[in-house]
């Protein structure tokens, strides 16, 4: 017989209302989660996501609805949308930021594109897309980067939906309390892989730990909280529950597992000594994430030392950010690909999500110590 979970019951009440049996988050990562990993995830009793950020309405209709599919009877869904402001495309800014990148186009025997666009619409605007989550009804709804207006998030609850949002500081956790209509707020600390979820990308930063920012929110506010950033074994779990979290949520520790789309060259990286070297860094879509040390990321410090540039707004720079890795990767160079990873990376571990998601519960009983 299994030993019992190692839960209070202030967490198993929320575990109840999540529909889960373990507090444990697959994040939602836009461009690696897949249908295959969240349900995998949710089917086994702790929470899979998909992550529509980058998708267009019917990529978002199809990308819900084959999950869906595989999801077994009564089991939880996660659809996380990005909610930033609206760019400003500046066209002397962008012409600068292409003219940055030619040599590196040239080196592949390419050249960069002529305009730069805004390839993302944001969720703050966009109605058609409230409709489809109205229609499919994912039982969660999390938001990174922002908030959608008061009418978007009650139309979401009135629709039966469980709402969360990322926070980065205390500020952006007081901002979403107040609106009286989250349920729950996801703590993205300094040390997490992929986008940082902070409101105002180019305001200041207090880089607060997983640690210290989750111990903050608690602190301060009475919205329950999910910690994020660095959490990669069982150990990690209980630990962020002792501190009074009532879940965690892992990204990195997932990319790597054969239901992710990340491809050859990003698993390769991340399971090699190239995983001890990440780096927080504007370049590669125009709004701070942190990646494996990598060509693009290197780019940063090189311009750092040629002068400084201005980066284009998120996500016109992830125009010709995805532009140039797509030509380096056709001549076979992974390099300039959105390697997303946390600092916790060298713990990563090769193994699809299922056998990932048995070792985290195993070391988080007790029976992997
Ligand atoms: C590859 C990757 C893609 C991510 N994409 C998203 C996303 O689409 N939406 C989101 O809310 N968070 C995204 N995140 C951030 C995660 O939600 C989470 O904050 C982070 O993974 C936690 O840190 P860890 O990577 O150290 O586990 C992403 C993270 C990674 C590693």
């Amino acid at each position: 017989m299994s030993p019992p979970l190692p839960i209070s019951s202030f967490v198993k009440s929320h575990l109840s209302r999540l529909n889960l049996v373990y507090p444990i988050i697959q994040a939602p990562m836009a461009g690696v989660s897949t249908p295959q990993l969240a349900s995998t995830i949710s089917n086994a009793g702790a929470l899979g996501s998909i992550g529509l950020g980058a998708s267009t309405l019917s990529q978002a209709r199809q990308m819900i609805s084959d999950t869906q599919k595989l999801l077994r009877k009564d089991k939880s869904l996660n659809v996380n949308l990005f909610v930033h402001q609206h760019p400003n495309s500046d066209s002397q800014i962008n012409t600068r930021w292409i003219d940055t990148l030619k040599s590196h186009f040239e080196k592949y025997g390419g050249n960069p594109p002529d305009q730069l666009n805004v390839i993302y619409k944001s969720f703050m605007d966009n109605v058609e897309m409230v409709d489809i989550l109205l229609e499919l009804k994912p039982p969660i709804i999390s938001f990174h980067f922002g908030l959608p207006s008061l009418e978007v998030l009650d139309k979401l609850k009135e629709n039966g939906a469980i709402l969360m949002t990322t926070a980065t500081s205390l500020e952006e956790g007081r901002m979403i309390e107040k609106t009286g209509k989250v349920d729950y707020i996801i703590a993205q600390g300094w040390e997490a892989g992929g986008h940082r979820g902070i409101f105002n990308p180019l305001g200041e930063d207090q880089q607060l730990s997983t640690f210290v920012l989750t111990s903050l929110l608690l602190e301060q506010l009475n919205t329950p909280i999910i910690a994020a950033g660095g959490i990669m074994t069982g150990h990690h779990v209980q630990s962020y529950l002792d501190l009074g979290a009532v879940a965690v949520q892992l990204g990195t520790a997932f990319v790597g597992c054969d239901e992710s789309s990340a491809d050859q060259g990003y698993k390769d990286a991340l399971f090699s000594s190239k995983s001890e070297k990440t780096k927080m860094t504007r370049v590669i879509s125009g709004r701070p994430a942190r990646s494996l040390v990598n060509k693009f990321t290197q780019l940063e410090d090189q311009i750092e030392q040629d002068g400084r540039v201005d980066i284009p707004d998120y996500p016109i720079t992830y125009d010709a950010g995805k532009a140039l890795h797509a030509l380096a990767k056709s001549k076979g160079e992974y390099g300039y690909g959105a390697q997303w990873a946390g600092q916790g990376a060298p713990l990563a571990r090769k193994m699809d999500a299922g056998e990932l998601l048995d070792v985290l519960v195993k070391e988080w009983v007790g029976e992997g110590r």
